[in-house]
């Protein structure tokens, strides 16, 4: 039976909120076709979420979080995957290492649940991640933040060209905003 006062804890990133099932059902209900994608995960924790992914036939998949125990568990969750993959640390208040570390462009973004740890720890630094993640992403960005951030976040997305199209409803979770980038006129 589950004991409700002991909540489980993930790694350098405080409570964990939801259950995997709300947290995947974001990513996955949104109508997204990972197939032959590439796909960046920010804040990608131990690798579930990308795990999950990788069983959609990505092309790639790039994860990239802080904590230097939690990649090396995504890495060698990912060990058994026939995909290319890189699990990477990186700090994302550090300007120049995060343009060295995500150099290139992705079809797919995932920035689940991490901008408000990055707002709390650097507003600079989430202000710069964000622009910089929405101008790397070519198609779809799946984002998950408490609801004072996400009504900002949906600003820039539109400045950037992105227009939101899916809103997950889970009172147990942050709800999880799908954006895909506009046609070009
Ligand atoms: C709440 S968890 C979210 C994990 C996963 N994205 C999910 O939705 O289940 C936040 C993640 O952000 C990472 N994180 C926090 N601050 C970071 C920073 N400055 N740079 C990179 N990753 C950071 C944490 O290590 C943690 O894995």
């Amino acid at each position: 039976m589950q004991d409700t006062n002991k909540e489980p804890i993930v790694r350098g990133a405080g409570r964990f909120t939801g259950t995997w099932a709300d947290r995947l059902g974001g990513v996955f209900d949104c109508g997204v076709d990972f197939r032959n994608q590439s796909v960046l995960d920010v804040g990608c924790n131990i690798g579930i979420i990308s795990y999950e992914v990788s069983k959609r036939n990505p092309r790639l998949i790039h994860g990239v979080d802080i904590d230097q125990d939690s990649v090396d568990i995504a890495s060698r969750i990912f060990r058994g995957e026939d995909i290319p993959y890189q699990f990477t640390q990186l700090d994302l208040r550090n300007e120049q290492k995060v343009a060295d570390a995500i150099k290139g462009e992705y079809d797919i973004v995932l920035y689940l649940a991490v901008e408000q740890h990055l707002i709390r720890q650097s507003p600079d630094a989430a202000r710069y991640v964000s622009k910089l993640l929405l101008e790397k992403c070519n198609k779809t960005m799946i984002y998950r933040s408490p609801p004072n951030l996400s009504g900002p976040f949906k600003e820039l997305a539109n400045d950037c060209g992105f227009e939101k199209t899916y809103e997950q409803k889970r009172e147990s979770i942050n709800s999880a905003l799908r954006f895909d980038r506009k046609e070009q006129a």
